[in-house]
């Protein structure tokens, strides 16, 4: 159920579900697919108005609203960035077609805790620290940026969109290894990149970020990058000099090495490897590329 604090809100929301098909046509260049999903209810093609689920499309539009304060024109104005990118950047692929560096993919972990506290159920965590001293990584920034778009991607895969305690993710930056006093120029690019592509183009998605394992001589690093963080993102951020402390906000992850509930697995043995694309995101790759996908 979408929950509105006044009847100008669910106007506001109203009107710009409304307008979906309009903007679709005439502003998004016909593109059709958020996080994965159908949006415009009006599609007359036998092929693809299928795919179309009402009230996914409408929990998504929910948080663009929720995003702008329920301002009408900038949520609109945010819809139609947000596609353009999209049909730009086509970050399906990045996440369910292009393969990417292994050594990053070691670094990027997807858990899923169906037990867990709302909205932590969902936990992407990127072990960073591993990655302090392979420069090369951050070289091509766009390569970076792909296999990070496309490791958020995979993490929304596994969120439920009509389930408000499961429709946030929660995140985690293990820097275990970080030491240098040194910010190298490259991994600032990375950085500054990645945070600006999600505060434009994945708003409302993340419930709670931990930083951990940050030695508190790289505190400065945290002013560093805060400096590109808006402030209602800042406020989700939670910095732990010691990683395994972090079982107390999020009890279900491994015990060791971060104190959780879990005596069984590993962080990679709770890795949720194989995650498929909804069949809509299936169906969009497959003609673009005109491929069979397995
Ligand atoms: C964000 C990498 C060190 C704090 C990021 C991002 C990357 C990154 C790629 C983009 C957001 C994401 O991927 O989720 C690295 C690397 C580091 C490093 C490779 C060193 C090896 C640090 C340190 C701190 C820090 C020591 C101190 C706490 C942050 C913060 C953000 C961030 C606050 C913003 C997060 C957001 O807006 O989602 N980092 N980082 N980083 N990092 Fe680091």
């Amino acid at each position: 159920m979408l929950k509105f604090a006044n009847s100008e809100e669910e106007k506001t929301f109203e009107k710009v579900f409304q307008v979906l098909p309009d903007l679709i046509k005439n502003k998004c260049g016909g593109y059709d697919e958020l996080y994965g999903y159908k949006m415009n209810p009006e599609d007359k093609d036998e092929n693809t108005k299928k795919f179309y689920d009402e009230v996914t499309a409408k929990a998504l539009i929910y948080k663009l609203c929720k995003a702008t304060n329920f301002n009408y024109q900038e949520t609109v104005d945010r819809f139609v960035e947000i596609m353009k990118w999209r049909s730009k950047f086509n970050p399906l692929s990045a996440a369910f077609l292009e393969s990417h560096n292994k050594e990053l993919k070691d670094v990027g972990i997807l858990t899923s805790y169906p037990t867990e506290e709302s909205n932590k159920k969902v936990v992407t965590w990127n072990l960073y620290g591993q990655l302090v001293k392979k420069k090369h990584l951050f070289k091509d920034a766009d390569k970076f940026i792909r296999y990070r778009i496309g490791l958020m991607e995979r993490g929304l895969r596994l969120l439920n969109f009509t389930d408000d305690t499961n429709c946030f993710m929660t995140q985690v930056h293990d820097y275990k290894g970080v030491s240098v006093l040194r910010m190298d120029s490259d991994i600032k690019k990375c950085t500054k990149q990645v945070i600006a592509i999600f505060q434009q183009y994945y708003p409302e998605l993340l419930f709670a970020k931990f930083f951990i394992n940050v030695p508190t001589l790289l505190s400065w690093v945290y002013d560093l990058v805060r400096a590109f963080v808006d402030k209602e993102t800042m406020k989700k951020f939670v910095v732990l000099n010691d990683g395994s402390k972090l079982g107390t906000y999020l009890s279900s992850c491994p015990k060791d090495p971060y104190g959780g509930k879990d005596v069984n697995n590993s962080l990679q043995g709770e890795n949720v490897a194989d995650v498929r694309p909804t069949e809509y995101a299936l169906f969009l790759l497959e003609s673009q590329n005109n491929i069979d996908i397995e």
